[in-house]
């Protein structure tokens, strides 16, 4: 089994008891969290029963036990107490966030890399999560931010919810704020509306804020 670096990054920050892998296509995460021995069992959800399939097949052929695989959506095929910890990885923002808002009891913690709408994720979970750890990750030349969190709450700042919490020691990070900053300019220099080019001014800002605060870094 292969693994990239964004899974590979996804599975090093797992630790419990239960996991749920939900939207556990390949099955990857599922199994290698499994080997590693991080946690004892898996549930193995995907709303797509096809997908399901692949997850169970790699299950097989690595011949491991203490795997579930549930079709459903989300978390609903979850019972209260069940799990400790879920992963959700490979899915938007909103779909994260549709997800957690029917969450069972019992889980403490999550461990998601949402593929966009980070924002609004960031959003959503300050008001029921601690924020532990928001990282980038750079992997096959797209930008990811993994993001760990456990039961509380957060107050997030403008730049923390726009950039989440890393630090530029992190190459990824780095390259991920001098893309944004590429972005937000190339969308500036468009004919878009005022507001649209007043909030990308207000995220370039931001952007170098952080890049000159450690400008011995650069
Ligand atoms: C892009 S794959 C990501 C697979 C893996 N987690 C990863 O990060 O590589 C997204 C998977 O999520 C599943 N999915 C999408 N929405 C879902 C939902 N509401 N509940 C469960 N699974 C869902 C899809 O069927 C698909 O298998």
């Amino acid at each position: 089994m292969t693994i990239d670096k964004r899974l590979t990054a996804v599975v090093n920050e797992i630790e419990g008891n239960t996991l749920v892998d939900c939207g556990c296509d390949h099955g990857k995460v599922t199994c290698e969290a499994l080997l590693q021995k991080r946690v004892n069992k898996v549930i193995a959800t995907d709303i797509s029963s096809k997908s399901l399939e692949k997850c169970f097949n790699l299950v097989k052929k690595l011949k491991l036990e203490n795997v579930e695989c549930r079709c459903g959506d989300g978390l609903e095929v979850i019972k209260d107490d069940e799990a400790d910890i879920v992963c959700i990885a490979g899915m938007g923002g909103y779909e994260i966030i549709k997800i957690l808002s029917n969450a069972p009891s019992g889980i403490k913690k999550l461990v998601l890399c949402p593929h966009h709408d980070t924002v609004a994720l960031r959003e959503f979970l300050q008001k029921s999560y601690k924020i532990e750890k928001d990282y980038a990750i750079y992997c096959d030349e797209h930008f990811y931010n993994l993001i760990v969190a456990t039961k509380g709450r957060d107050k997030l700042s403008d730049k923390e919810l726009l950039l989440g919490r890393d630090s530029l020691e992190n190459e990824d990070y780095r390259k991920q704020l001098l893309a944004l900053r590429e972005k937000y300019t190339k969308i500036q220099n468009m004919d878009v509306p005022k507001d649209r080019f007043d909030e990308c001014q207000r995220c370039i800002k931001l952007i170098d804020g952080e890049l000159n605060g450690s400008k011995k870094d650069i």
